[in-house]
């Protein structure tokens, strides 16, 4: 009778030994079986009772025995299974294969003619400088040459802070910058000759948005002043600029015009040429396009911002970036890059 109890323990502990679970589900059952709280070793010790007193030590060690190997058992299928499932999904996810491709940004074509633009001036020493958007009436229009009953004024027409808002130290007659020329000024205001500054950046005007024109856009405009700085060092640079800009055959050619602040003035035209119907509307049919304004810096603008007229001379120019950018990319309407359309910026992906 005892010797069969001891039997039946050997033969569990034999079964526990072979036993095999490949999911976690079998492991789980085995657990139930062995270690739960019905585990099939409880009975056993209840035949405690009918084992002979000299036996009941070699029979509890031999359930002990029992308990220990089906821990140990549990312990090496579950380790096993949690290999298993880690191999399983190493198999599914191929760690060598690309990564899926992260959408990526572009530059917009704004940002990138103004790149492109400054690299240009830089390479041949000029520093950016920048001012305010929102500005002082002294800075974008009396300083510049362009008082109060200026007719002059009429030629920008300026967005006014109203009265009251919180826009400056004194912000009577503050505005949005209606040109980038107020960076000319404050530089000049801060800094005696040599100048040699590009000034970029965002201006406003109070205009009818069309396809042509827009209400915010972008400038850079240049200033150089030093002594003996003469109109054909402008023309060079200007040239050098629109070759660097347009390709190295461009041509040029400057337009008297007028501007308070330059004397004289002039507007400088690229060479287009009129091959395709395309090239005749864009240049009104001249095969003209006129991309600056520029001019010798009028001697009252110096006087105004602190600089000797007498020993100093220096040329200034002005150029709108929409209108580079829509000639460079062949954008049709200016109004597209301010609607930040995905499918319109995309294609400026990988342009440098
Ligand atoms: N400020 C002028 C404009 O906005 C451009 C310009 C700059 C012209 C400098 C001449 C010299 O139109």
């Amino acid at each position: 009778m005892a010797h069969e109890v001891f039997d039946r323990v050997e033969a569990l502990i034999k079964d526990i030994e072979q036993a095999t679970a490949t999911t976690p589900e079998a492991v789980e059952a085995f657990r139930i079986r062995y270690l739960g709280t019905k585990n099939v070793l409880k009975p056993l010790m209840g035949e405690m009772r009918n084992i002979p007193n000299e036996q009941k030590r070699d029979f509890g060690q031999l359930v002990n025995r029992a308990k220990e190997v089906a821990q140990a058992k549990f312990d090496a299928l579950q380790a096993a299974t949690a290999a298993q499932a880690g191999a399983d999904a190493g198999a599914k996810f191929d760690l060598s294969a690309p990564a899926e491709p992260l959408p990526l940004g572009s530059r917009h074509p704004i940002a990138l003619t103004m790149r492109r633009i400054i690299s240009i001036f830089e390479r041949i020493g000029f520093t950016v400088a920048e001012g305010p958007e929102v500005e002082d009436d002294w800075h974008n229009f009396s300083a510049m040459n362009t008082p109060e009953d200026h007719p002059a004024r009429d030629m920008q027409d300026t967005f006014y802070v109203a009265a009251g808002m919180p826009a400056g130290p004194d912000n009577a007659d503050m505005l949005l910058r209606t040109h980038t020329s107020s960076v000319q000024a404050r530089t000049m205001e801060n800094q005696q000759p040599p100048i040699r500054i590009i000034a970029p950046g965002r201006v406003y005007r109070n205009e009818t948005i069309s396809a042509r024109s827009h209400a915010q856009f972008h400038q850079v405009e240049g200033l150089y002043i030093a002594e003996k700085v003469s109109f054909a060092d402008m023309k060079a640079t200007l040239l050098h600029f629109a070759r660097e800009m347009y390709g190295d055959k461009t041509k040029i050619r400057l337009r008297p015009s007028y501007f308070p602040f330059t004397e004289p003035s002039a507007e400088m035209d690229i060479w287009w040429g009129l091959e395709s119907e395309h090239d005749h509307r864009i240049t009104k049919g001249t095969g003209w396009l006129e991309i600056l304004g520029c001019g010798m810096v009028d001697p009252q603008v110096l006087i105004n911002c602190g600089i000797d007229p007498e020993k100093y001379t220096g040329y200034a120019f002005g150029m709108g970036i929409e209108r580079q950018a829509m000639l460079l990319y062949n954008i049709t309407d200016i109004r597209l890059m301010f609607e930040n359309d995905v499918r319109f910026l995309k294609q400026f992906a990988g342009v440098l």
